[in-house]
């Protein structure tokens, strides 16, 4: 007993300096609130107002709400919500009697004069709010903007954010009225060069505030950010931390875990932190078995539930482990397109009509492309059993050598771990898709990895690569980038790209790296219901040989351990004209954004049926 009491011990002291190390530079509470690797945890189980509905809104291309002729900000922007107060005042806009559009939902598919438009969009709107008796702090929480947002209360700027799919809280306490209170946007979804993705992208650049918007109420002192895992190397201990605001050195939270009998004190320093780590024996969570705990952190004040599974993922030469046993990754990519009325997600039903068709393709993982999806579709998926790869948007070209840019996609990436840390579901964290050989790419994203890890040993780093070398018939993995991931993603479009579709059986593959290699992405195009010949491109047959001869060549790769066809449906795409055929559809979907299956849907299917789990 003394022998596991000293090892818990050594072990919680390593951990919780490790945790100083990684907290480093917090030096107040505030502070930790701009700290992107930090979030106002788990929204579900707090007290809230849901601000999701129909907002007046004023499309403004030339941001004239801001700027005045002199293009200088004004002081008396749209976002003061100004209404005349004499017969003669001259005001030339008014919310209340402009157009509406539904929050959570990207504009362009709500109006047909939208559809095409990139600017700026002023959204507003009205709640009303009763203060409680004691002191609490409240928040405004978002879960997701595209692309840059600036957010004003009562005519006062609470924040700004840059990055279309991460979520952010701005606390408000100071801001709020008794009674009315006007909360009013401005969105502008333009593309950047800087940007991150950049300029251009394959798929469609839909803008608005595409997901939920909560006004979270807590008490004054209270539990900001949680994290707890199995520990990598040991799967009988757990670890994590409790990060609280406005508390005093010696503030305690207690955790439990009833179905474990886990009941433990976490005491907090004086930046709000406190770490943890305790012996116990969970059911691990995997695809066969997803299995989630109901995790409680209870204050005097207040009672935080969430559902998390416990489980661990490494790597082993060329093999994935999940909790110990090598897994095969059964993959399917995909875009955060609505099935049948297309756009945004926004809705549970449409994540659940996604992931059910990954089910029934016998998936046991997801690639969410390009970007971080919303926590429906992530606890959804880790709720079906299935794994998920979760990607910043650093996708193509972007500017590897800008520092603004950079910070741009730090930033992301804090945010989507500090939003997603405690889902066991998320096994790998994608830094970049398709992104070309340089040394200052290779900076870039060596630094983003390390950052990845520094936040969160509990994970596999990877990143999509379309940089092998062909040598001698046959392609060689050797992306420097592979030094620095745990796990190597591939996209290769042989038989649509390059190729005929039956040379595909034959192509062979070789990787300098002892690592395992993902096919993050192949496939090719069909327009459900086109039928012919299989060398007749758009046609169901052509896109059933690229998927069956890819399926052969795929076999012959023994360092394989998973691959993610793209993609699961069609999604809209900006690069996508061919009228008839695409009529901006990216058609390599196995299913039709009408809900459609294609032929080779059933080969993936029969493919994926016929692998051992
Ligand atoms: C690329 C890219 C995808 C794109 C796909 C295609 O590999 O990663 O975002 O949609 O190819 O060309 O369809």
């Amino acid at each position: 007993m003394k022998q596991s009491y000293r090892r818990d011990s050594i072990i919680k002291t390593i951990f919780f300096i490790h945790l100083l190390i990684l907290v480093s530079g917090i030096n107040s509470s505030a502070q930790a609130q701009s700290d992107a690797r930090f979030q106002l945890q788990n929204i579900d189980s707090r007290q809230s107002d849901n601000l999701d509905g129909l907002w007046s809104i004023i499309v403004d291309p030339l941001e004239n709400g801001y700027y005045n002729h002199r293009w200088l900000p004004k002081e008396d922007g749209y976002f003061k919500n100004k209404k005349m107060e004499t017969p003669s005042d001259l005001i030339e806009y008014d919310f209340d009697t402009d157009e509406l559009l539904m929050v959570p939902g990207d504009w362009n598919t709500q109006a047909e004069k939208l559809y095409y438009y990139e600017g700026t969009m002023w959204y507003k709107t009205e709640f009303e709010f009763t203060p409680s008796e004691e002191e609490r702090e409240e928040y405004l929480h978002f879960g997701a903007i595209n692309y840059e947002a600036l957010i004003y209360l009562n005519g006062e700027k609470v924040g700004e954010h840059i990055g279309g799919y991460t979520s952010f809280s701005l606390n408000v306490t100071d801001f709020l009225n008794e009674g009315n209170n006007v909360l009013i946007l401005k969105v502008d979804n333009k593309r950047k060069r800087e940007g991150v993705p950049t300029i251009n992208t394959d798929w469609w650049n839909y803008g608005g505030i595409t997901r939920s918007v909560h006004l979270v109420s807590t008490p004054k002192k209270h539990i900001y950010d949680y994290f707890i895992q199995l520990d990598a190397e040991q799967k009988d201990l757990m670890s994590g931390w409790v990060l609280m605001k406005n508390s005093e050195r010696g503030d305690q939270v207690q955790l439990e875990i009833p179905e474990l009998e886990v009941q433990t004190m976490v005491e907090v320093n004086e930046d709000g932190l406190g770490a943890f780590s305790f012996s116990a024996n969970p059911d691990v969570w995997s695809p066969t078995n997803p299995k989630l705990y109901e995790v409680l952190l209870k204050t005097d004040k207040e009672v935080i539930s969430d559902e998390i599974g416990f489980r661990t993922i490494e790597t082993q030469g060329s093999k994935i482990l999940l909790n110990g046993e090598a897994i095969f990754l059964k993959g399917i990519s995909i875009h955060e397109e609505a099935p049948f009325k297309t756009g945004r997600v926004t809705s549970i039903e449409e994540v659940r009509v996604l992931l059910k068709w990954a089910k029934e393709l016998g998936c046991n993982f997801v690639r969410l492309a390009h970007y971080p999806h919303s926590e429906l579709m992530v606890r959804e998926a880790e709720k079906l059993g299935l794994m998920v790869w979760s990607e910043i948007p650093v996708y193509w070209t972007v500017l590897f050598e800008h520092e603004e840019t950079y910070q741009n996609a730090e930033n992301q990436l804090k945010e989507m771990i500090a939003r997603d840390k405690n889902r066991a579901g998320v096994v790998l964290w994608s830094i970049a898709n398709e992104t070309p050989l340089s040394e200052p790419r290779l900076t870039f994203l060596r630094k983003l990895a390390a950052i990845a890890r520094s936040l969160d040993q509990t994970r596999l780093i990877t990143a999509a690569l379309d940089t092998q070398t062909r040598r001698a018939g046959e392609n060689i993995i050797d992306d420097p980038l592979g030094e620095y991931v745990d796990v190597i993603g591939v996209n290769s479009y042989c038989g649509w790209y390059g190729g005929t579709p039956r040379s595909c059986k034959n192509l062979k593959w070789g990787s300098e790296y002892d690592k395992p290699v993902i096919f993050s992405e192949f496939g090719g195009g069909a327009l459900q219901g086109l039928h012919g010949e299989d060398n007749e491109r758009w046609t169901e047959e052509y896109q059933s040989a690229v998927y069956r001869n890819n399926i052969e060549m795929l076999k012959n790769i023994e360092f394989l351990a998973g691959t993610s066809p793209w993609i699961l449906m069609d999604f809209r795409s900006h690069r996508r004209h061919l009228k008839r055929i695409q009529a901006d559809f990216n058609r390599k979907g196995l299913i039709s954004e009408q809900g459609v299956k294609k032929e080779s849907f059933y080969i993936m299917q029969e493919y994926y049926n016929s692998i051992e789990y």
